[in-house]
């Protein structure tokens, strides 16, 4: 396949220019930052190396006993207004791609699961303790665009989330998933290097 070509305009030039030197001043680890970004708890989180942003990014990392909770790989890309918060463990591993308007968390207002730690929906939400899952994202994943990846969830490594899917369980290794719930379409079979059709249940082998 060809290689595509993308020439930058001057003032898109002068940007990045001023991102870049913005990005070395006060991350220098990473690749190149996108402004505005917003960040809290930079002290939890691992930014990895050579870390590129779109515009509008928020990474919100919280702490209880003072430890990292959110983890970068190497050559991590996330698009613009990628919203990505961590609680308890978000670690994304090398070279994923994550497209943008993407949500990951690990945490949620409250808890559901019908059991003795389930939260009165009288309860102001913004009160209500969070439940916390950890998230895992492995090497090689790209999450397309809008995508919501919701606490609890492991993405296998080369998997690919389709655009506006909503991950709520866990998906195998190179597979395709999509919808909402995500569920594999496509499992990638190393044998004829082509993707087979893939049942739509979560039971492939990982
Ligand atoms: C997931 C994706 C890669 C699959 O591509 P593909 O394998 O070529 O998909 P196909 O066209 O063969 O579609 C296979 C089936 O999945 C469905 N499908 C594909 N993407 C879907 C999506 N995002 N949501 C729901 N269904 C989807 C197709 O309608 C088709 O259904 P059918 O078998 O009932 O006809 C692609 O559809 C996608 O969503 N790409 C992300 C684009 C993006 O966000 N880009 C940002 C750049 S960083």
């Amino acid at each position: 396949m060809a290689m595509i070509k993308n020439k930058y305009t001057i003032s898109q030039k002068i940007k990045l220019a001023y991102c870049l030197i913005r990005t070395k001043l006060l991350c220098r680890q990473a690749r190149i930052i996108r402004f505005p970004f917003e960040i809290r708890g930079k002290e939890y989180i691992d930014l990895g190396t050579n870390l590129t942003t779109g515009v509008g990014c928020r990474l919100e990392a919280f702490s209880e006993k003072g430890e990292k909770t959110m983890h970068f790989g190497n050559n991590v890309q996330i698009n613009d207004y990628v919203h990505i918060c961590s609680m308890q463990n978000v670690t994304i591993g090398n070279n994923v791609l994550i497209a943008g308007k993407v949500y990951i968390s690990d945490n949620s207002h409250g808890s559901y699961k019908g059991d003795e730690f389930d939260t009165s929906p009288e309860t102001d939400p913004i009160k209500r303790d969070y439940a916390k899952n950890a998230v895992v994202i492995e090497d090689n994943v790209w999450i397309g665009e809008g995508v919501v990846v919701l606490p609890g969830v492991t993405l296998g490594k080369g998997c690919i989330i389709g655009a506006n899917s909503v991950v709520s369980k866990s998906i195998p290794s190179y597979v395709i998933a999509v919808g909402a719930p995500a569920m594999p379409i496509k499992k990638f079979n190393f044998e004829t290097q082509r993707w087979d059709k893939a049942s739509r249940d979560l039971s492939c082998d990982k």
